[in-house]
């Protein structure tokens, strides 16, 4: 399967409206548009025309019309021209569904499975984009790696000084990774600790799986005594999707849920929602800041000092090369 091949989350849907939406995924520009019933279509972005963005157009009726010449296009890329009316043309267009708030799109016609996301019994804290200034390998090592997580995050990560503690396990399917990590917590904001009940010297366990059609990693947060017999009043899970948009740069994309033993709707995540999602959006941007001072945006993890935490990068290396871009495995092993 190639890059678009997969389902993608691309925009939010709530964000789409009556003008065009043009993007980039993996190095291709590709447009959005709703119908005047409402229907999301998703069509190349190019007019074949003249090559002028279509995004760049309006929507009239439930077509997009091209602004330089007036050429308009259904949601199935079906062209005709106002000046040339018996000639034929048609661009590509794309498979289109609304879930989660999110528009996801696919090459039109490719068997693809669309991910599962399954929050039962957790409270949706919403979703999140950012964009990464990075590669998508490179991304998704940073996401799938916890050894950083000393040095520059505040709420999900091991204290530094106990790093050496931090129990780390790799389980594999030929489609799956999955990474379970448990260490000593960082020390969390006070706010944070006081809500969440987690006290010093507490377990912070960090257990994700991370899949390739597309690629998204599931991961689920939760705090516990040392001896594990209590656990904090509250766990997270994120959904988290990485796309490339073009060479150096990757969406991420985030779907937040938590769940919470306080009492009462919601175990009070509703009046704390904010919090959280800065915290999850800080969080994010701190791993975005680690990205943007790379001394090299080189892939490859040859010539790299690789640590006991690192054993993933070549895990999901292989996989996103033979599972999401539909190249040949390379001299990566699956372990
Ligand atoms: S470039 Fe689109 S109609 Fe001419
Ligand atoms: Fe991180």
């Amino acid at each position: 399967m190639a890059i678009l091949d997969h389902w993608h989350p691309v925009h939010p849907s709530r964000d789409l409206r009556r003008k065009p939406v043009g993007f980039q995924l993996g190095n291709r520009y590709l447009c959005l548009f709703r119908t005047s019933t409402g229907q999301a279509m998703a069509i190349d972005d190019t007019c074949p025309h003249r090559r002028l963005k279509l995004s760049y157009g309006q929507v009239i009726g439930d077509r997009i019309q091209c602004k330089y010449h007036g050429w308009t296009f259904d949601g199935c890329g079906n062209g005709e021209s106002p000046g040339a009316p018996k000639l034929h043309t048609c661009t590509e267009s794309f498979d289109v569904r609304e879930e989660h708030g999110y528009i996801w799109i696919k090459t039109r016609g490719k068997e693809a499975q669309f991910p599962n996301i399954n929050p039962d019994g957790l409270y949706s804290l919403g979703h999140m984009r950012h964009t990464v200034p990075a590669p998508l390998e490179l991304t998704v090592d940073n996401f799938t790696e916890i050894e950083h997580s000393g040095t520059v995050h505040n709420t999900f990560g091991y204290d530094l000084k106990r790093m050496h503690e931090v129990r780390v396990r790799f389980e594999t399917t030929d489609t799956s990774v999955r990474v379970v990590n448990v260490g000593p917590t960082i020390r969390l904001h006070p706010v944070m600790r006081t809500f969440l009940g987690v006290r010093d010297g507490d377990l912070f366990h960090d257990d994700w799986t991370t899949y390739f059609s597309p690629i998204y990693s599931v991961y689920d947060h939760w705090w516990t005594s040392p001896d594990e017999k209590r656990e904090a009043m509250v766990r997270w899970r994120l959904y988290m999707f990485f796309w490339p948009i073009d060479e150096m740069s990757t969406a991420v994309v985030s779907f937040v849920y938590g769940k919470s033993r306080y009492p009462g709707p919601a175990g009070g995540l509703r009046f704390i929602k904010p919090i959280f999602r800065r915290e999850v959006d800080r969080e994010v941007r701190q791993d975005i800041d680690m990205l943007k001072n790379l001394a090299s945006y080189d892939t490859s993890i040859d010539g790299m000092k690789l640590s006991r935490f690192d054993k993933v990068l070549g895990l999901t290396r292989e996989r996103i090369a033979r599972i999401y871009r539909g190249e040949r495995a390379g001299r990566l092993s699956i372990a």
